[in-house]
């Protein structure tokens, strides 16, 4: 977590959710240089059997794909009127929109490393657009967080199991997501202030997580396979991190949210389960 990120308890006990201190904390991220794998060299991906190297560049270019295409929203932050929100998270938002971008171009770089292809769409990202336009904000940024829940799992599973180069810009994604969600959680937890909006927001959450959770299983079995990654591990993973979230969001206590993402952490056969399950209860302010 960097200096500048809020703490959860900032943001349920004040009136203000604490949108400076992320404003500055991505502000402190803008002009990170790129890694060395943004380049697309082939050599920095000597190590990864050759075998694989087809399903995961399918693989990354569909995320790259995803991480690319969330530029609206910090346009229409701006004529959004919320209760818990003010300029700073407008701003926020804005480079949190870019930071996805800068996404974008590393794991651009690492499916060309690889010999694969850039698409222009993917048939899960436009269901996840789709379904984003035709929401509200908070809708929207419902949608975002099933991502980076999405994100956390797979990046961490995938770059944990290639190391070198493209592992180390996986893990820094990964280390992204994870603010992000934290991001968001912060959000939530200011506008789901009764039970009636947290009800609301647990049934949304539900279906919209464990369906994108779902599909990236389905999706890139064939990588997560190729790998070793076990799909039941990462599977109990995203249930993990999909009910700490929830925990985070609706009851407000870290206990709650600490077994919810420590407890995916036995499965021996998902080494990279326990690191996640270490980072998300890291960025839940645990
Ligand atoms: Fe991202
Ligand atoms: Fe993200």
């Amino acid at each position: 977590m960097s200096a500048n990120q809020p703490k959860n308890n900032e943001s349920t006990t004040g009136a203000s959710p604490g949108w400076a201190g992320w404003l500055r904390h991505f502000e402190g991220n803008v002009g990170r240089p790129l890694p060395a794998i943004a380049g697309g060299e082939p050599a920095l991906v000597g190590s990864i059997p050759a075998a694989i190297r087809p399903a995961l560049a399918r693989s990354l270019a569909r995320f790259q794909v995803g991480e690319g295409g969330e530029g609206r929203v910090a346009r229409e932050v701006w004529m959004v009127r919320l209760g818990s929100i003010d300029d700073a998270y407008r701003a926020a938002l804005g480079l949190f929109v870019r930071e996805e971008g800068r996404h974008a171009r590393i794991l651009g770089g690492m499916v060309r490393a690889l010999g694969g292809e850039l698409m222009k769409s993917s048939w899960s990202e436009r269901l996840f657009v789709r379904g984003r336009r035709l929401a509200g904000l908070r809708l929207k940024v419902l949608c975002l967080l099933a991502a980076e829940v999405v994100g956390i799992g797979f990046y961490g599973a995938v770059g944990r199991r290639c190391g070198g180069a493209l592992g180390a810009a996986l893990a820094e994604i990964e280390a992204d997501e994870a603010a992000h969600l934290r991001f968001h959680v912060a959000l939530f937890r200011a506008e789901t202030r009764g039970w009636a909006a947290r009800l609301v927001f647990a049934a949304a959450w539900l279906a919209i997580s464990g369906l994108a959770c779902g599909l990236v299983l389905v999706d890139h079995r064939a990588t997560l396979r190729g790998l070793g990654a076990p799909l039941a591990g990462l599977g109990r993973l995203y249930v993990g991190l999909i009910g700490g979230t929830l925990a985070a969001v609706v009851s407000g206590e870290a206990e709650a949210a600490t077994e919810a993402a420590g407890g995916l952490t036995s499965d021996r056969d998902l080494g990279a389960a326990r690191h996640t399950g270490d980072v998300t209860a890291g960025l839940l302010g645990l």
